[in-house]
C-alpha cells in the first residue's frame, strides 16, 4: 500500500485534521505512525487519548518528523504557520494543503527547498467518511505525491484530480455543495409537513431519499436522466413533482449557486495568488 510504513501527520489538529486521522487508522495505518500538532495542547491530548496516534508539541518539530505533512490550519492561519515551518520541510516530503484558497505556488513561496506540494478541496462529509475531495498538485509534486495525497483522501470518501485552475470550480460545487443539499433537504422537510407528516417522519425520508438517489447514481453508473425516466411513469405522480420542478426553474437555479459559488472562491483567492506570484 502506498502509505504503508510512511510517517503522516497533521499541523492543526482541528475538526478535519480528527476525520483525517480517524480515516487513515481506519485505513489500516498504525497508530505509531500518525501524528499531530496544534496550538492549543488539549487538542493534542484529546487525539492522543482518543485515537492513540503520537502528540507533536511544536510544528517545526512535526514536520521534521514526518513524510506527510498534512496543513490543516484554517486559510487565514496558513501564512503565519509557513512563515514558521517553511524552512523546516525538505525534498522528498509530500506537504498537503487543504487550506480553502490558498494557491501551491502561494505554498511553495514559503518553503526554502523544492518540496512537493498537493492542494486539497475535502468536504465537510469527509468528517464520517462519505467526503468529495478533489486533489491538483504544486510545480515540485510528482506521481508519487498524488499517489500519496489520493490515498489519503481516499480514506475518507472519493477523491479525484483536477488542474489547479479548476479548484475554484470544485470549491463552488462539492466544497460548497454540502450547504445547497441541506437546503434542499430542508425545502423537502417543509414540503413534507405541509402534505401532513410529522417532521421527524418527513425529514428522515427526505436524507434517506437524497442518500438512495445518490447511491443509485454511483452504484449503477446509470445517467440521472435515465434513472429519473424509470421512476416517472406516464400521467403519474413522480412526473408531476418534475414538472414543478422545472416550472420553478430549480436546474438553472443549481447552475447559479454553484457558479456564483465559484465566481466568490476566484475573487477570494486571487490576491493570495498575486502575493505567491511575487
Ligand atoms: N471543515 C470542513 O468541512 C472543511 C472543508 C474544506 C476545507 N477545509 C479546510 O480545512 C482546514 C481546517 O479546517 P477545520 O474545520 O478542521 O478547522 P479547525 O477545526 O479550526 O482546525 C484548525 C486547528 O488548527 C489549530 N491552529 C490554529 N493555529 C495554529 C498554529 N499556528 N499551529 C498549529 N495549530 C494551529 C486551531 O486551533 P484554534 O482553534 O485555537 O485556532 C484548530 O485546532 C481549513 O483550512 C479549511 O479551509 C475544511
Amino acid at each position: 500500500m502506498v502509505l504503508s510504513g510512511l510517517k503522516i501527520g497533521c499541523l492543526g489538529g482541528g475538526a478535519m485534521a480528527e476525520a483525517l486521522l480517524t480515516g487513515l487508522l481506519n485505513s489500516g495505518i498504525a497508530a505509531a505512525n500518525l501524528f499531530v500538532s496544534d496550538v492549543r495542547p488539549e487538542r493534542i491530548e484529546y487525539l492522543q487519548r482518543k485515537l492513540g496516534i503520537n502528540g507533536v508539541q511544536g510544528n517545526r518539530d512535526l514536520v521534521q518528523e514526518l513524510d506527510i505533512v498534512i496543513l490543516a490550519v484554517k486559510p487565514q492561519m496558513v501564512e503565519e504557520v509557513l512563515h514558521e515551518t517553511g524552512a523546516a520541510f525538505y525534498p522528498g516530503q509530500t506537504l498537503i494543503s487543504i487550506a480553502a484558497g490558498i494557491p501551491t505556488a502561494f505554498i511553495e513561496g514559503f518553503l526554502s527547498q523544492p518540496v512537493a506540494v498537493i492542494r486539497v478541496m475535502p468536504n465537510t462529509a469527509c468528517l464520517l467518511g462519505a467526503g468529495a475531495s478533489a486533489l491538483c498538485a504544486g510545480k515540485y509534486a510528482g506521481a508519487e505525491d498524488r499517489e500519496r495525497a489520493m490515498a489519503v483522501f481516499s480514506a475518507v470518501g472519493k477523491a479525484v484530480q483536477v488542474s489547479e485552475n479548476l479548484m475554484d470550480a470544485v470549491t463552488g460545487l462539492s466544497g460548497s455543495g454540502p450547504a445547497y443539499m441541506f437546503v434542499i433537504l430542508e425545502a423537502m422537510a417543509d414540503a413534507g409537513v405541509r402534505v401532513g407528516l410529522p417532521r421527524d417522519i418527513a425529514l428522515l425520508l427526505s436524507a434517506q431519499t437524497m442518500l438512495g438517489a445518490a447511491r443509485m447514481v454511483m452504484e449503477t453508473q446509470e445517467h440521472p436522466g435515465r434513472l429519473k425516466n424509470m421512476v416517472t411513469t406516464p400521467g403519474g405522480t413522480a412526473i408531476a413533482g418534475v414538472y414543478a420542478l422545472e416550472e420553478g426553474g430549480l436546474r438553472v437555479t443549481l447552475m447559479r449557486a454553484v457558479e456564483d459559488a465559484t465566481g466568490r472562491s476566484r475573487e477570494m483567492s486571487a490576491g493570495l495568488k498575486t502575493r505567491g506570484e511575487k
